[in-house]
């Protein structure tokens, strides 16, 4: 059968100029990986560029960049034998064929030194095994020994050699299994989900930070419930979310049940992915309810009760994130912030809504208010169609109620209309409990509704603050 060609796809000139340095080198190259296997399922064009050589990668890169214009900077991995070069605005890493795989958490040498095939087989799928030829005599050919086309066509992620070896050559591949599988909509073949179970705590070798990223890309992906719903299958959410399989189960007492807050999650993170694609508003919807597991009781009386779980929750994030070191820094502090506060506008979807407990809501979520207003909708998964239009509604409500307070009382970066200063100047006193005390008077008049949020208003209620703690005679 005659290759299929693709030199139409790389007609860019980088592509000519590593061809170029390929041949004075009289080494033959390649592209391979995420490039050609978006090629070819039209997933846009790809900023990252693979190439393989078969020879040194490293040497390849030194010389593509002695040909390239502006002569730009080789980064050499020499742990790695990979050498990574920056061209406009594509990163093109380079790497020598290889007989052995690599794998980054490994003290395993590289062995190099490979047929293009070898380095083929020892890649993770068969959909990331596709490689076009940069070689004058066969520009653009496809190498496809391992029928990767066919599996993009099957939509299946398969590995080139028994799903065993590949994984233990790096288990990180595990995740990039499930991960490719949420990201593209695709299905791990059965033998290596199965390999998935079997080798499940070997990504315990793997750094945090690789699976970390791992997770983002679940968590970006169209459907994460896909990708988490995986994870728990295969039992790697025991060694990397603990805490989110503890909300799989559902309990009954005395014919009481509650609802399984796992999959409820799963479903809340799906429908908040409709409207955001902020991966700490993803994150938030991930952790809302995590704090469920440790905190569910039976009460004769109430039934089942998750008493304080978005304040345990939100303690919860903190270990979480220093555990998968995470950033600890302000993305940290909105997700606590958002599973803290993630029952309030619900509460307020329920009853009749006032305007103090809005301007409450503003006050305390301040710039966040639209996020928690994005998550508090995520969240509804009630089944029954009535409910679910009567709380949709009563958000709606809420939402036009956020704006017209807003608007009016401007409580979202609430500064105090009378400062500490001038309490001091007007009554003549030191700093001192009595400031703070009218401080927080005022602020609360405000957020009840006895006072517009303006000075003179502001002002006046001081004094009749003041006098009344004797503070002006
Ligand atoms: N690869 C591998 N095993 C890994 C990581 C990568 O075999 N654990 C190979 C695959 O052939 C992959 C290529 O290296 O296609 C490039 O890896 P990377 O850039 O991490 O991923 P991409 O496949 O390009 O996909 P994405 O950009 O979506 O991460």
């Amino acid at each position: 059968m005659a290759k299929k060609n693709y030199k139409e796809a790389l007609t860019d000139q980088i592509f000519h100029t590593i061809a170029e340095a390929a041949a004075m080198l009289s080494v033959d190259c390649y592209v391979i990986g995420g490039f050609v296997r978006d090629l070819l399922l039209e997933r846009g064009v790809p900023k990252d560029i693979d190439i393989v050589a078969v020879g040194s990668g490293i040497s390849l890169a030194k010389k593509v960049a002695s040909l390239s214009p502006g002569k730009p900077e080789v980064t050499v991995f020499k742990n790695f034998g990979t050498a990574m070069l920056k061209i406009s605005d594509k990163e093109v890493e380079f790497v020598g064929a290889r007989k052995e795989s690599y794998n980054r958490d490994s003290r395993k040498p590289i062995v190099e030194n490979g047929t293009l095939e070898d380095d083929q087989k020892r890649r993770d799928f068969t959909i990331n095994a596709l490689a076009l030829s940069l070689n004058k005599n066969n520009y653009g050919d496809l190498l496809d020994p391992f029928q990767g086309v066919e599996d993009l066509g099957k939509k299946l992620i398969k590995t080139p050699l028994e799903p065993g070896v590949t994984y233990s050559d790096d288990p990180l591949r595990m995740l990039r299994a499930i991960r490719f599988s949420s990201q593209l909509g695709f299905k791990i073949e059965t033998k290596s989900l199965k390999a998935i179970e079997e080798n499940k705590s070997r990504i315990n070798i793997i750094s945090k930070e690789r699976i970390v990223d791992e997770l983002h890309k679940i968590l970006l992906s169209e459907k994460p419930s896909v990708g988490f719903g995986l994870l728990l299958k295969t039992g790697l959410l025991d060694f990397i979310l603990p805490e989110l399989v503890a909300l799989q189960g559902i309990e009954e007492i005395e014919g009481q049940k509650h609802k399984d807050n796992f999959w409820h999650t799963l479903e809340v993170v799906d429908n908040i992915s409709e409207y955001t694609d902020d991966l700490w508003l993803r994150w938030a919807a991930l952790l809302h309810d995590i704090g469920k597991a440790p905190t569910k009781r039976y009460d004769k009386k109430l039934g089942w009760t998750f008493h304080a779980h978005e304040f345990v929750g939100a303690k919860m994030v903190y270990k979480i994130f220093k555990r998968l070191r995470m950033p600890l820094n302000e993305k940290m502090k909105f997700v606590q912030k958002m599973v803290l506060m993630s029952s309030r506008p619900i509460v307020l979807a329920e009853d009749f809504v006032t305007d103090s407990a809005v301007r409450r809501l503003i006050f305390d979520a301040g710039e966040f208010v639209d996020d928690l207003m994005t998550l508090c909708e995520a969240d509804i998964t009630t089944k029954n169609p009535k409910k679910k239009k009567k709380y949709k509604n009563n958000f709606k409500l809420v939402r036009q109620k956020i704006e017209e307070v807003e608007a009016r009382d401007h409580v979202r970066n609430f500064q105090p209309p009378v400062s500490g200063e001038e309490i001091m100047k007007t009554f003549n006193l030191p700093p001192s409990r009595e400031i703070g005390l009218i401080k927080d008077a005022i602020k609360e008049a405000i957020l009840e509704g006895e006072i517009p949020n303006e000075y003179e208003a502001a002002k006046a209620f001081m004094i009749k603050k003041a006098e009344e703690m004797g503070l002006t005679q």
